[in-house]
């Protein structure tokens, strides 16, 4: 591990480096003020101020240097101008690392109720009380500073897959749209960064123009959206491929909403640098494991006497220690402490992947590193 950087050295900017490269991978690191972010990173979420049955100080010491909050949930709840008066989010929730935000446009579509989508930007129904709002890219921009984040996503369009291009084409134009208008909303705020979103559905052409359009803003960092949303992981992989040519390489590239352990190994191969996904602890709170060893169902019967752990040579407690039977039973009981241990080794797996792939790349073996964790993942399931 790195020592920390002494006080007087605390970055004033957001800058990011690349320190090697392996075939189109890259690892580096995300410097600025509140820390490090160490790529490829994977970002636990954080929607609603917790990552869901974990202690904040647990994620920090899983090697997690960033996490994710969403702008939808906490405007609902408990709202951003009450959140600044509490200090921001960083402050409520004590995670004093970074932290990033989605914009809120996602979560609407998936989320709400009587949802219109115009120029002006989204209008919605709350799922808490069902109170109207409304988010334009000015406003989503406004409560992402309210709420103090260090990553702002810029609000967008993402359309769901299958979709006429003539929807796909709207959408993404719109999304380009506002983030010229989240540009002006951020202004310069050199310690924090504004991300754009690269929609374009499964269309290359749509995806190359969208990336295009994003670059000629010159923003700190790019993130691919409308993946991972009923797509095969071809398309989406065919996508990353399109799109990776068009952006910089001296600026970090984020992968939304993905994945599963394949499609992160895969996405970094093709030099994506950030990724988040509830599946590790969604997953986690229903039972399933994800281990060095593929996918564990703990509510099989078959795990009913097994007193082996889920993986003993992992560093972490909950996947180390506690027997795979005592497991299923917590996750047959609906106990909490099920829901606990598991997404604590799910997200003790997935930050060690991240782990590994940074080590690979920096020695030049990422296809090897690729190809073992394959063959582990494969022997497990024959
Ligand atoms: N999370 C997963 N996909 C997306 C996307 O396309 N846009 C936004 N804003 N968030 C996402």
């Amino acid at each position: 591990p790195q020592a920390a950087p002494p006080q007087d050295a605390r970055p004033t900017a957001f800058t990011f480096r690349v320190d090697a490269a392996d075939g189109h991978a890259r690892t580096g690191a995300i410097t600025m003020p509140r820390g490090t972010i160490r790529t490829p990173a994977f970002m636990p979420v954080g929607t609603a101020a917790t990552v869901k049955a974990m202690y904040p100080e647990q994620v920090r010491d899983l090697g997690a240097d960033v996490v994710l909050g969403n702008t939808y949930h906490l405007m609902l709840r408990p709202g951003p101008e009450r959140m600044a008066r509490l200090g921001g989010l960083h402050r409520f929730m004590l995670w004093d690392g970074p932290i990033l935000t989605d914009s809120g446009g996602f979560q609407v579509m998936s989320l709400s109720s009587l949802r219109k989508l115009d120029e002006q930007g989204v209008t919605f129904r709350s799922h808490v009380d069902g109170t109207a709002h409304h988010m334009s890219p000015e406003r989503s921009i406004e409560i992402q500073g309210l709420l103090g984040s260090d990553i702002q996503m810029q609000l967008d369009e993402c359309v769901r897959l299958p979709a006429e291009p003539e929807a796909i084409a709207r959408a993404m134009q719109l999304s380009r749209r506002w983030a010229e208008r989240c540009r002006v909303a951020f202004g310069e705020q050199p310690g924090k960064a504004l991300f754009g979103i690269v929609q374009g559905g499964d269309v290359p052409a749509l995806r190359v123009e969208s990336a295009r359009a994003l670059v000629d803003l010159d923003l700190k960092g790019y993130a691919i959206g409308g993946l991972a949303v009923g797509e095969p992981q071809a398309v989406m992989l065919a996508m990353i491929e399109a799109v990776e040519p068009h952006l910089p390489r001296a600026k970090p590239r984020y992968l939304m909403g993905v994945g599963t352990p394949d499609d992160l190994l895969r996405s970094v191969e093709r030099g994506i640098d950030m990724f988040d996904c509830v599946m590790p602890t969604r997953a986690g709170r229903h039972g399933l494991a994800y281990t060095r060893h593929g996918r564990v169902n703990l509510r099989n019967a078959r795990h009913a006497e097994d007193a082996r752990p889920l993986d003993p040579s992992s560093a972490c407690p909950a996947s180390r220690d506690y027997s795979r039977a005592y497991l299923h039973h917590l996750v047959r009981s609906d106990e909490i402490l099920g829901m606990m241990l598991l997404t604590w080794s799910n997200l003790a797996y997935y930050q060690e992947l991240m782990a590994g792939m940074r080590a690979a790349i920096r020695a030049g073996r990422l296809a090897d590193f690729a190809g073992e964790t394959r063959e582990t993942w494969a022997r497990a399931e024959a």
